[in-house]
């Protein structure tokens, strides 16, 4: 397999708080100097990615006056101009100041609520002149710690008032943007608000401009609950849904800890990338990791890199898996292609149903056939170890 060479074209991107991150965390101050924005766009250019994602603060420190944020624009804008990188996507830190400590869009307090949108409304001009096509939330501080202090059905009426207002002012300037949910069952909150795929989805379904609203998902936060990514995804999907990701690697249901692409999972990877590549979703393939606090800066590239050699590998992997006669073959005995033919046929009604003759069907036959599962994932385990 030839040495994998991303470029443009996998439209790979990455968070400037990802690379960015001086790995300060509860316990540990930062191990590493900070990180000039317009460095990332091109040291990541360099490594053949598509484009960079931001949240305000990433790139104009908190509390900036007007001068000083023309001038990091500008210079952010050099960068993105030197290097052809993209801005695909943008977000809000509603996160890391004190004031939102209860939350933004569910502060308990509205004075609260009332700043968070206006500094989410001033990130949105930014995020049009720089041509994202999809503005994320992630609702990191909406949430509680314990159960009395937050009413969640009036928390939810804030955040469904606060998503309306906004969708109405991006439908109103005309922007070409579009929103996704990012779910997270925890952390920093010790219970987030639309903690996973599902709550997110349903919560959609309430909002004024449902159309214009979708998801972020990001594998280490469903793993986290335990859930199965590949599933969540597909069913976003499924429902139109999938208007981001955010690829990360995860050991199951501990702290959030955006690893790698592929360094927690790496079956549920391999699923992921055959589901997006065969679903031919076209979004950017969005890594949202931290190099690891043991990381000096020549790892935070090449973990950089990393997450775009994995994908890539795992794309070529799923790519000769589906090719596979043997892979084909093991489909077949498992029937997989079963579910596309509908239950009824065409014009049946229940009755045709209750109609049929037990005579016909072999309950017992139907009990005692095996569905070869196993030997379906092993074909996938020996594509993935390089014997198949
Ligand atoms: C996390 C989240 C965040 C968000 C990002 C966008 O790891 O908890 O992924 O990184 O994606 O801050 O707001
Ligand atoms: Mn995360
Ligand atoms: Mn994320």
């Amino acid at each position: 397999m030839p040495f994998p060479t991303p470029t443009p074209a996998d439209k790979f991107t990455f968070g400037l708080w990802t690379v960015g991150w001086q790995a300060r965390d509860p316990f540990g101050d930062a191990t590493r100097p900070p990180l000039d924005p317009v460095e990332s766009v091109h040291r990541l250019a360099e490594l053949g990615a598509y484009g960079v994602t931001f949240h305000d603060d990433d790139l104009i420190p908190f509390g900036a006056d007007a001068d000083e944020r023309a001038k990091q624009i500008t210079r952010f804008k050099e960068a993105l101009e030197a290097t052809g990188m993209k801005v695909p996507m943008a977000t809000t830190n509603t996160f890391t100041h004190p004031v939102f400590k209860d939350g933004a869009f569910t502060s308990n307090d509205r004075d609260i609520r009332r700043y968070a949108i206006r500094k989410i409304m001033r990130n949105l001009d930014l995020a049009a002149e720089l041509g994202a096509e999809t503005y994320v939330f992630w609702g990191g501080r909406e949430g509680a710690e314990i159960d009395a202090a937050k009413n969640v059905g009036d928390a939810l009426s804030r955040y469904k008032e606060g998503l309306d207002l906004l969708c109405q002012y991006v439908i109103d300037q005309g922007y070409g943007l579009r929103f996704a949910i990012e779910p997270k069952p925890n952390e920093p909150r010790g219970d987030i608000l639309l903690p996973t795929i599902g709550h997110a989805l349903a919560f959609i379904n309430e909002l004024e401009h449902s159309e214009m609203v979708g998801l972020n998902p990001e594998v280490g936060h469903e793993q986290m609950a335990g859930l199965n990514f590949v599933h969540g995804v597909a069913q976003a999907l499924w429902h139109g849904k999938l208007f981001h990701i955010d690829l990360n690697g995860q050991h199951g249901p501990k702290f959030d800890q955006d690893l790698v692409f592929g360094h927690g999972d790496l079956l549920s990877a391999f699923f992921l990338v055959d589901l997006l590549e065969s679903e031919g979703y076209d979004g950017p393939r969005h890594f949202d990791y931290k190099p690891m606090r043991t990381e000096d800066i020549d790892g935070v590239w090449a973990s950089a890199a990393a997450n775009m050699r994995t994908y890539i590998l795992l794309r070529e992997k799923a790519a000769a898996f589906r090719a596979d006669p043997r892979v084909q073959a093991a489909l077949e005995a498992s029937r997989v292609d079963g579910t596309l033919v509908p239950t009824l046929a065409h014009g049946e009604t229940y009755h045709d149903l209750v109609a049929d003759v037990d005579a016909t069907f072999d309950v017992e036959a139907a009990g005692a056939r095996g569905y070869s599962y196993a030997q379906l994932d092993q074909l996938a385990v020996e594509h993935l170890l390089g014997t198949a």
